[in-house]
């Protein structure tokens, strides 16, 4: 049995999604973004959980969550950018997007910034490329991209933080 637990909030997210398909198991990925959104990342240890949950083996769910770039095996800052590199946005100028936010930063892909607010990594299209180069930041997207747009970005994410 699991050591970690859903809050009970996210017991109730859970149900929601369980009745959103037609069978427990068909909900793996969004039990696993909502397991994300509850711990942070996907450790081994809420693998087992959602494996419990699911009734899935944990090497399944491990390989589903190894999978996706949306899902996180390591620990990531409390704001992950995800850059998306795929063709249109790579044209569009997610590299110097990227120069920039490694500036401002001061880390490289996968690194968290000292105070824990921030890390950041590529990703794959994000189904966004009419307005490229994009982000995804938890829930959000940031479209249109430029290097000096990052700044304002970044200084907007710290600013919520200082406010809740
Ligand atoms: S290529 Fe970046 S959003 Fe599609």
């Amino acid at each position: 049995m699991s050591e970690i637990q859903f809050s009970e909030e996210a017991k109730r997210r859970f149900d929601t999604i369980l009745s959103h398909y037609p069978e427990k198991r068909a909900a793996l990925i969004p039990v696993l973004a909502l397991a994300q959104r509850e711990f942070g990342w996907i450790s081994d240890e809420v693998a087992d959980y959602v494996g419990q949950l699911m009734d899935y083996p944990p090497a399944d769910v491990l390989s589903v969550a190894s999978f996706y770039t949306m899902l996180h095996r390591k620990p990531v800052g409390k704001y992950h950018l995800d850059v998306c590199r795929t063709v249109s946005c790579w044209l569009m100028g997610t590299y110097p997007c990227v120069d920039k936010i490694k500036e401002l930063l001061g880390v490289e892909a996968e690194e968290i910034t000292p105070d824990g607010l921030f890390s950041w990594n590529f990703t794959e299209c994000l189904g966004s490329c009419g307005t490229a180069p994009a982000m995804q930041v938890g829930d959000r997207y940031f479209e249109n991209l430029k290097p000096e747009k990052m700044s304002e970005i970044i200084e907007q994410l710290r600013k919520e933080d200082e406010s809740k």
